[in-house]
C-alpha cells in the first residue's frame, strides 16, 4: 500500500517525504501545488527511485485527489499542505482561507468518498493525519502553563484562524461521518529545506548577505523549537499507534527568546564563516516594528505524546541548530534559487 503526502514539496512535508523512504519502502505520492513555498529540488534525491511518485496539483481538486486516493490503493493521507507564514496571513489572508480552510475541506471530501469504498478492514486501517500547529491556542503568558490538548483554541492571526478551522473540519468528519482522523499540533519547526521567510533561514541568509537582522519589538518573545527530523519521527509514531478522534501536541520543551536564537546563529556563523572585517554578526541585529498582534509566548505540554506513545525529540537545540547552520552553508545554490524573483518581492514589501 501506499501513503499519501500533500505538501510534501514544502519544507516539512519534503523532510517527511525523504525521512519516510529512508526508513522503509512504503511507496509515497506526494502532492503538491508547488507555491512559491514548495520546491521540487527538495525531492531531487528520489529522483528515479520507484517508491516515489510526485504529483503536481491542489488539495483542493477533489476529483485528482480521488484519482490518486483509488489508483495507488492509499492507506493514508499526511495533510501538510497549507500556507505557512504570518506575516504573510496578515498582509493578505484570503489565501490562507482558500488552502487551510476550503482546501481541507475538499480533501476530506475526497477521501470521504474513497473510504466510503472500501472493503471492511482497509476503511478500518485507513488513517487521516492532519498536521497543524500550536498558534492555534493563541499566546501564553510568562508563566503561563505550556499548550496541553485540552486548552481552548483562540487563534490570533489570520494564519493560526485558518489552522484552527481546518483543525474544527477535520474534527466534525470524525464526529458526523467516522472518519478515522488525527490531529497534530506542533511547535516552530526548524532545520535544512525552510524557506527563507522564516526567523531561522532568514536571520542566516540575511547576515551572510551583509544585510540587517530585523528583530521584531523588543525580540524578547519566547518559541518553542523543535528539529524537523524530530517533528517527522513523532508524525511516524503517531501514524503508527495515535488513536483516531486524538489531538497530540508535539514539542521540543525547548523554549527560547527570539533574541537568543538570533545571537547563537550570529555566534555559529562567526566560528563558520567570520566577517571580513572581524566584528560578529550580531552587528547587524535590528530591532524593527513589532507584528501586528504577535503572540508572545509558545510551549508545548508534550506528556500525551510521550506519555501514550513512548515519542521523546531526540535532537538538542544548539546540536540542531548548528546542523541547521552548516546546512545552509553548504547549500547556498538551493537559497540563491529559493530567494530569486517573488521571494525579493515579498522582502521589499515586508521590511521596506
Ligand atoms: P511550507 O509553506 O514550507 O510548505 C507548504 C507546502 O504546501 C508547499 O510545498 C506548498 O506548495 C504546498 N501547498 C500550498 N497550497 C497547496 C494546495 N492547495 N495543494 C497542495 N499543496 C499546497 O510549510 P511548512 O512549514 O512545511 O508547514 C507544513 C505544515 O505544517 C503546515 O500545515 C503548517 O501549518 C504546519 N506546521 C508548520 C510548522 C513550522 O514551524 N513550519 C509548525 C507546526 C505546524
Ligand atoms: O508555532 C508553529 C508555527 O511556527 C507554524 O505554525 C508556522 O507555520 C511557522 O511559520 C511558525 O510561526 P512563527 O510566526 O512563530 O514563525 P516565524 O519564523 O515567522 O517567526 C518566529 C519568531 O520570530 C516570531 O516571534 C516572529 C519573529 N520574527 C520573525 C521574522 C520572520 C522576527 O523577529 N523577525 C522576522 O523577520
Amino acid at each position: 500500500m501506499t501513503i499519501l503526502v500533500t505538501g510534501g514539496a514544502g519544507f516539512i512535508g519534503s523532510n517527511f517525504v525523504l525521512d519516510w523512504l529512508a526508513a522503509n519502502d512504503e511507496p509515497v505520492v506526494t502532492l503538491d501545488a508547488l507555491t512559491y513555498a514548495g520546491n521540487l529540488a527538495n525531492l531531487t534525491s528520489l529522483t528515479g527511485d520507484s517508491r516515489h511518485q510526485f504529483v503536481r496539483g491542489s488539495i483542493g481538486d477533489s476529483a485528482l485527489v480521488g484519482r490518486l486516493l483509488r489508483g495507488h490503493d492509499v492507506r493514508a493521507v499526511i495533510n501538510f499542505a497549507a500556507e505557512s507564514h504570518v506575516d504573510r496571513s496578515i498582509s493578505g489572508p484570503a489565501p490562507f482561507f482558500e488552502t487551510n480552510v476550503m482546501g481541507t475541506l475538499h480533501l476530506l471530501e475526497a477521501v470521504k468518498a474513497y473510504v466510503t469504498g472500501l472493503e471492511e478492514t482497509k476503511r478500518r486501517d485507513f488513517r487521516f493525519l492532519h498536521v497543524s500547529t500550536d498558534e492555534v491556542y493563541g499566546t501564553l503568558a510568562r508563566d503561563e502553563a505550556p499548550f496541553a490538548e485540552t486548552n481552548p483554541y483562540k487563534p490570533n492571526s489570520p494564519y493560526a484562524a485558518s489552522k484552527a478551522s481546518s483543525d474544527h473540519l477535520v474534527r466534525a468528519y470524525r464526529e458526523t461521518y467516522g472518519l478515522a482522523t488525527i490531529v497534530t499540533n506542533c511547535s516552530n519547526n526548524y532545520g535544512p529545506l525552510q524557506f527563507p521567510e522564516k526567523l531561522i533561514p532568514l536571520i542566516v541568509h540575511n547576515a551572510l548577505n551583509g544585510k540587517a537582522l530585523p528583530l521584531y519589538g523588543d525580540g524578547l518573545q519566547v518559541r518553542d523549537w523543535l528539529y524537523v527530523g524530530d517533528h517527522c519521527s513523532a508524525l511516524r509514531r503517531v501514524l503508527e499507534a495515535g488513536k483516531p478522534g486524538e489531538t497530540y501536541n508535539i514539542g521540543g520543551d525547548n523554549q527560547k527568546t527570539n533574541i537568543e536564537v538570533v545571537r547563537t546563529i550570529c555566534a555559529l556563523l562567526d566560528a563558520r564563516r567570520p566577517r571580513p572585517d572581524g566584528a560578529s554578526y550580531a552587528a547587524q541585529i535590528t530591532h524593527v516594528t513589532d507584528r501586528p498582534g504577535h503572540d508572545r509566548r509558545y510551549a508545548i505540554d508534550p506528556t500525551k505524546l510521550a506519555g501514550e506513545l513512548g515519542w521523546r525529540p531526540a535532537v538538542v537545540f544548539e546540536e540542531g541548530l548548528a546542523k541547521t547552520v552548516d546546512w545552509y552553508l553548504g547549500n547556498e545554490a538551493w537559497v540563491t534559487d529559493v530567494t530569486s524573483g517573488a521571494y525579493r518581492e515579498w522582502v521589499a514589501r515586508q521590511y521596506g
